[in-house]
């Protein structure tokens, strides 16, 4: 059950009688139910939702209110987030490196798991965690298949990480694993990789795991066809039972991106199209919610539409794409296929706007004040 009024039938609806002049962000309750819907069928095991891919209150109490007990934070502001939107929820804190006043903050909050890649991060946790709270070592894996690799940041390799799980265990705290392959992952292998390294891991550790999470990262639809989350789904379920057999750990997943992509539709307008090279001038950009284009390049899924409604339909042709702002960076790292008839005062849709936009948005200029409204369907 959706906690959210549902105010308009779909984002053409809204702009045909609004005519706003800011982005507008459309929340979809119903397509978030369906999401999580999918992962509850079909991922073997528990499913959570990164928070950092989109903290709005109405994503979370939505969530909650689907069914979902377990949330994964990254900071103590995301922690009260889910306090206020999900009671009762539980924590886990897998962003593994964290101040002390942060790591007194998530004890004080009840968190119920945390993760570590190096033995000083252990350390700062022991004496403020209480002993038996669970504690994930992070591997990490050379692994291809994501956006960008996450392994240059945070993780320890196998043997690292078998010598952290035994130090967990001497802690007092139950040893659990995680990773994350990398965000906008479509490479199934990438999760059968890291479970079988998990198990090598786990047995060269001499340690029984507590549970294995398997990350976030899963892809989201930006264009062409989409992810089949099933396969990965399957990919999961097969390994770890391959890998560990009898002593299989439950599983975690915790997906942002690919749990609250589709639930969003971003309508941006036609500032200008400059007479010169028929470059188009959005009212938002990188420093907006396209925070991402520079690196996964520009969402590929959008349609163009005039105020009235009317779709523009006309052969397309190649655009540069500029953001509001005087920043020449403030651009799409590729050209678009516009219709030939787009014009200024038109809005550009796109869809699968929901994972790390509203999250990023700066206010740089002046720009980045994005409305927010509610719809009973995206298209
Ligand atoms: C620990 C952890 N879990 C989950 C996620 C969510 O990843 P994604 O949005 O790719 O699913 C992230 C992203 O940074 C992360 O760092």
């Amino acid at each position: 059950m959706s906690r959210q009024p549902a105010l308009w039938p779909a984002p053409d609806a809204f702009l045909r009688s609004e005519r706003p002049d800011q982005p507008v962000l459309f929340f979809c309750p119903a397509t978030l139910a369906a999401t999580y819907q999918r992962f509850r069928d079909g991922f073997p095991g528990q499913v959570t939702y990164a928070v950092k891919a989109n903290d709005r209150g109405e994503v979370l109490e939505n969530l909650s209110s689907l069914g979902m007990t377990a949330f994964d934070v990254a900071s103590p502001k995301e922690m009260r987030a889910v306090r206020r939107a999900a009671r009762g929820a539980v924590l886990h804190y897998n962003n593994p490196v964290r101040s002390e006043a942060e790591i007194q903050e998530a004890a004080d909050l009840g968190v119920a798991s945390y993760s570590v890649d190096c033995p000083s991060e252990l350390t700062k946790l022991q004496g403020v965690v209480p002993a038996g709270t669970e504690v994930s070592a992070r591997l990490k894996l050379p692994v291809a298949g994501a956006a960008y690799d996450f392994g240059s940041k945070f993780g320890a390799g196998e043997a690292s990480c078998a010598e952290l799980l035994r130090a967990i265990a001497a802690a007092g705290y139950r040893p659990a694993l995680t990773f994350h392959p990398g965000t906008q992952c479509d490479a199934p292998e990438a999760w059968g990789a890291y479970i079988d390294a998990a198990a090598r891991v786990a047995q060269a550790a001499g340690t029984r795991l507590w549970r294995l999470n398997v990350g976030g990262g899963f892809a989201a639809h930006r264009g062409g066809r989409a992810p089949d989350l099933e396969v990965i789904f399957e990919m999961v379920r097969r390994r770890t039972t391959a890998a560990f057999g009898a002593a299989a750990p439950a599983l975690v997943c915790e997906p942002g991106r690919a749990m609250v992509a589709d639930a969003f539709a971003l309508a941006v307008r036609i500032k200008a199209i400059r007479d010169r090279d028929g470059a188009v001038f959005l009212n938002d950009g990188i420093y907006g919610a396209l925070a991402e284009a520079p690196v996964l390049g520009a969402i590929e899924r959008f349609a163009v539409m005039g105020p009235d409604g009317a779709l523009r339909q006309s052969a397309s042709q190649p655009r540069t794409i500029f953001g509001p702002t005087c920043d020449s960076l403030d651009k799409l790292p590729d050209a678009l296929a516009f219709p030939g008839d787009a014009r200024e005062g038109d809005y550009v849709i796109f869809q699968g706007m929901g994972a790390y936009s509203t999250a990023t948005v700066t206010h740089f200029n002046g720009y980045g004040h994005i409305l927010m409204t509610t719809v009973n369907g995206l298209v």
